[in-house]
């Protein structure tokens, strides 16, 4: 109410008196009024003061807040961020203090930021990585003069004349026979572990060559002496110089002391020998070893649309993300291996001690892992409580393979304890709850499927 509204009502108010047939208050009456109206003007003068000022610092306020942020920002999450080639990006939320990971596929390593987080600035910190080939060749793992050629994943060697094996440790067997005039004795060499070769006296005629396992020997005289030579993979193996037998270095290479020859299956061949592989395997360059074919990155699977392709050692598994079916909770989920709880009605305890997220991870291992080793690790991004706890679930069952223990502050590692023999399947639950003075705040839940090859490759 203004000064003037005031003086107008008690203007009226006289004069509503005097309409009615009633005097105007006495001149007593009028100035006691008269004096009430003062007071409530006093009071409405302060509060009026009061509420400029109040108005006045709200201005003063905003005049600097904006005087600090010249131009009103029109974006106000972070600038979108790619998934290095041969990488993945987890984390899709691109507001200030959020925090975007980068993983590289196997066989690559990360160069530049594993984690960028977007700044106030709504720039992220840390540099874009990328994922670099790890060279297999770096540790230079060919031995005996072999020269290494780095593919994804793994190496290969190429051997020196004379050398095989993974690493070129293994010398491939060249017989050679020497044999005097003079003596009936001869000098055999093997180039090799294992030695056996024949003795006779010289002989040149043309042997009768009937198998592919036999061939005719290589005899020249010089200076009284005969040499008898075979071709790579043949010996002499008789009294009969003239004859050459095939070597079967499948046999005499059966877990020899370099190594075996084949990282599987050895195969005879007439002159020499072969590798071979089992199915979902391809032969190595080398011909010695096996690779894993990656049937999801060929498309070789025949997985439906609701699964996801996940590469074994050997062969392939398609699997389905299911989101956990709780009583009282709802799940969504937020990325093909991930779950997250719908937010709980209120008081709704079995909802909010269900866990808050439920992850999906699979791995794919050779048989028989050395033990104990760390398998998967699982991290707090950040943390709200003042404890992190984590433990395995599934009772006996994942105990006789596992073990949950912890690494740092905030993380947790899932070990093997055990070495496994393959074809099997593992599962492990690892669980990670949030504590603040002793009160629980959240359960996050990590599944670890393991995929165990049948072979040791
Ligand atoms: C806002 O973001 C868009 C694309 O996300 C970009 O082109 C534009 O430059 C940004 N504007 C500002 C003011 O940062
Ligand atoms: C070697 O043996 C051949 C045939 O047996 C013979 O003709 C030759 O004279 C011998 N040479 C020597 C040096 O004994
Ligand atoms: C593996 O071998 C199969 C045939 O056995 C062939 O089709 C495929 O291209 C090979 N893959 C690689 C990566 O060499
Ligand atoms: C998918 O292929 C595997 C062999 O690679 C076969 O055992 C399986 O039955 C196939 N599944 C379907 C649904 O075709
Ligand atoms: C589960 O939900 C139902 C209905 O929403 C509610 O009545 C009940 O109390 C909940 N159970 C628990 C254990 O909170
Ligand atoms: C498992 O590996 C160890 C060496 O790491 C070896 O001694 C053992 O024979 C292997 N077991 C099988 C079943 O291959």
């Amino acid at each position: 109410m203004t000064r003037t509204q005031v003086v107008m009502l008690l203007m009226s108010v006289c004069q509503l008196s005097i309409m009615h047939g009633q005097e105007c208050p006495s001149r007593q009456e009028l100035q006691n009024s008269l004096r009430q109206v003062h007071k409530l003007l006093s009071a409405h003068e302060t509060s009026y003061v009061q509420s400029l000022r109040t108005l006045r610092k709200k201005i003063n306020l905003l005049q600097t807040s904006t005087a600090r942020q010249p131009a009103k920002p029109t974006n106000v999450t972070c600038p979108k961020l790619e998934a290095p080639a041969n990488g993945k990006k987890m984390g899709k939320v691109l507001l200030p203090g959020h925090e975007v990971h980068f993983l590289c596929d196997p066989g690559y390593e990360l160069v530049g930021s594993e984690t960028r987080q977007c700044k106030e600035s709504l720039t992220w910190t840390g540099q874009q990585p990328v994922c670099k080939d790890i060279n297999e060749c770096a540790p230079s793992p060919c031995v005996n003069g072999g020269t290494c050629e780095n593919e994804v994943n793994v190496f290969v060697c190429i051997c020196a004349k004379g050398w095989g094996g993974a690493t070129c440790q293994t010398p491939v067997p060249t017989f050679f026979i020497t044999i005097t005039n003079t003596s009936a004795a001869t000098a055999a060499g093997v180039a090799g572990s294992a030695g056996s070769a024949g003795s006779a006296g010289a002989s040149v005629s043309p042997p009768a060559t009937s198998s592919p396992l036999v061939r005719p020997s290589h005899c020249t005289q010089t200076q009284g002496t005969t040499h008898c030579t075979c071709e790579a993979g043949y010996t002499i193996s008789g009294r009969d110089t003239s004859v050459c037998t095939d070597i079967d270095e499948c046999e005499l290479f059966h877990m020899g002391q370099s190594g075996r020859l084949c990282v599987h299956t050895c195969v005879n061949t007439p002159g020499g020998y072969r590798c071979t592989c089992p199915a979902g395997y391809n032969l190595t360059r080398d011909g010695r070893n096996c690779k894993d074919v990656d049937e999801c990155a060929n498309r070789q699977h025949n997985c439906t649309k609701d699964q996801l392709c996940i590469n074994t050692y050997g062969g392939f598994q398609c699997v389905k993300v299911e989101c956990p079916r709780i009583r009282n909770a709802t799940y969504v989920k937020t990325s093909p291996l991930r779950c997250e709880r719908n937010p709980c009605p209120v008081d709704n305890r079995a909802c909010s001690q269900a866990p808050n997220s439920m992850s999906y991870h699979y791995l794919s291992v050779v048989s028989n892992l050395s033990a104990p080793r760390v398998m998967f690790r699982v991290s707090a991004m950040r943390m709200m409580g003042d404890t992190l706890r984590f433990s395995l679930l599934g009772g006996s069952r994942a105990r006789r393979h596992f073990t949950v223990q912890r690494s740092d502050r905030q993380t947790g590692q899932l070990m093997l304890v055990s070495s496994v023999q393959g074809p099997a399947t593992l599962e492990a639950e690892v669980e990670m709850s949030e504590l603040e003075k002793r009160v629980l705040l959240g359960r996050y839940i990590t599944k670890v499927t393991i995929f165990v090859s049948p072979y040791e490759f």
